[in-house]
């Protein structure tokens, strides 16, 4: 065993910023850190269970799973102590997870990872959770990265350029808030919460009142009012108290926010805790994998809301720099932010040059709910990510969401969500205007299933017990 060793300081009392202290659980006060160097060869999986998810991950109590050595205020660096549950930074901006990757370089390996389960879990070492047993899991996998060739081909991709799209619809509740509340729920569980609350646009709660339910932790979840049905229906099925809202999601913020000392309850608002981030980071880490580790995309297309993703993967290519795991000179990917026209902070504030985004009034988007969001409190960071990769910040139409969604179901059979499909009307654009290059291998996001949206309807019915016209058939519709 590879084994590495480092000692981690047994933890003050917890407390909720502004609130009660909440129950947790007597910890260990010093555990070793390592990777296993020889892992075992995976077994089949004839069941999806934690024990076959973490084969060949460090799960026991001696050896903790993370190399997690404190969290950072994304503005001033201030520090703060691991293993805390934290809100927000003093600051009021976003706190972001440190590992020590000088211990960690050389010991987990690109073959390590790649003898390992593909699932989220794989990236252990990277991620927070200190013991196996709070990884609490639904079976995060490795989601797959699908081409467009009818559509590439159509818009003129030339040798060398690809249309591709990595379809997080697959992931436990139907999204990619999959990845971002398996781990704040799986960290809650580890710091003792026994209550969650959150504003969401839909798929966010969905996720947490699934994971919550999963290991017993109680949700109290508010969505604007016209929030798809489905999601309502999903968070209140999965055991959610799940209240619509006449308002936007920073209203529905507004009434955690304030309601936390009155229901001493741990807001898991985007950004304003820690650990979202940290799970929707193994979008990036797995798609270097997916990639081959130092042949990237040229341009990675996210919709952006909170923008939890872009930041997140814009941490994760960072990360592996940091380990060797890619290479110094390995080109990464412009990220490129998408909105929609009835709602784009982000594009205003970097067609400003602008450093923070300014709230939007009058939000509108007509389907692409989960981008419908006024205001980010990681706006500089998410300007950040897009600024330093080269990347740029668009806006689509609903109309060109719409036919983006249409186009891509009828021709490649792919039903993305309107969010999914912002981004192909924004890379149309891209190629329109010259920033994306006939020869770029370019990545869209698609956060979500399709199926969790209204659709069009489709009212074509037979009587059987008259003649079939099968001329009418024939004819299509
Ligand atoms: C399907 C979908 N796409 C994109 C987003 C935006 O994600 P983020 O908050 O990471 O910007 C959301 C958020 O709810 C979503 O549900």
């Amino acid at each position: 065993m590879n084994a590495c060793v480092l000692s981690i300081q047994a933890k003050p009392a917890l407390r909720l910023r502004g609130s009660k202290p909440v129950a947790r659980r007597a910890r260990v006060a010093s555990v070793t850190r390592a990777v296993i160097s020889d892992p075992p060869p995976i077994k089949s999986a004839t069941k999806f269970t934690q024990d076959w998810a973490l084969q060949g991950v460090p799960k026991d109590d001696e050896i903790a799973g993370t190399f997690v050595t404190h969290l950072e205020c994304s503005l001033t660096g201030e520090k703060y102590k691991a293993d805390e549950l934290h809100g927000l930074a003093d600051s009021g901006k976003p706190l972001l997870v440190r590992y020590d990757f000088q211990a960690l370089k050389g010991k987990l390996t690109r073959e390590i990872l790649a003898s390992r389960p593909p699932t989220l879990w794989k990236w252990r070492e990277m991620l927070p959770v200190r013991k196996a047993e709070d990884c609490v899991t639904l079976g995060e996998w490795m989601t797959p990265i699908v081409d467009a060739p009818k559509l590439a081909a159509e818009a003129g991709l030339e040798e060398g350029g690809a249309l591709l799209v990595k379809d997080e619809g697959r992931l436990p509740t139907g999204s990619f808030k999959a990845r971002g509340l398996v781990m704040a729920v799986s960290m809650a569980k580890e710091l003792g919460v026994t209550r969650m609350a959150m504003p969401t646009n839909g798929n966010a709660g969905a996720a947490m009142s699934a994971y919550c339910s999963r290991c017993g932790i109680e949700t109290y979840i508010f969505a604007p009012e016209d929030t798809p049905d489905t999601n309502i229906r999903e968070m209140a099925l999965q055991g959610a108290n799940v209240w619509r809202v006449n308002g936007y999601i920073d209203d529905c913020g507004k009434i955690v926010g304030g309601g936390k000392e009155e229901m001493n309850w741990f807001d898991t608002s985007t950004l304003k805790e820690p650990y979202r981030i940290e799970g929707k980071k193994t979008m990036g880490l797995e798609l270097v994998e997916q990639f081959g580790w130092d042949d990237l995309p040229d341009v990675i297309m996210y919709p952006t809301g909170g923008g939890t993703g872009l930041i997140g993967m814009w941490k994760a290519f960072g990360e592996l720099k940091e380990l060797g795991l890619i290479k110094p000179e390995t080109k990464l990917p412009k990220m490129v932010a998408v909105q929609a026209t009835g709602c784009a902070p982000m594009v205003n504030a970097y067609d400003a040059g602008e450093e923070f985004a300014t709230r939007v009034d009058n939000a509108f988007t007509r389907s692409a709910m989960g981008i419908r969001v006024p205001a980010a409190v990681g706006d500089f960071l998410i300007l950040r990510a897009v600024r330093e990769s080269g990347g740029w910040a668009v806006a689509v139409t609903d109309d060109a969401i719409d036919e983006g969604q249409t186009e891509f179901a009828k021709k490649e059979g792919f039903l993305l969500c309107p969010e999914g499909a912002a981004t192909y009307a924004a890379f149309k654009k891209g190629l329109a205007n010259g920033k994306i290059k006939k020869t770029d291998r370019v990545l869209l996001f698609n956060c979500a299933t399709g199926l969790k949206y209204p659709m069009p309807p489709s009212n074509n019915d037979i009587d059987r017990h008259q003649p079939i016209d099968y001329g009418v058939i024939a004819k299509g519709i």
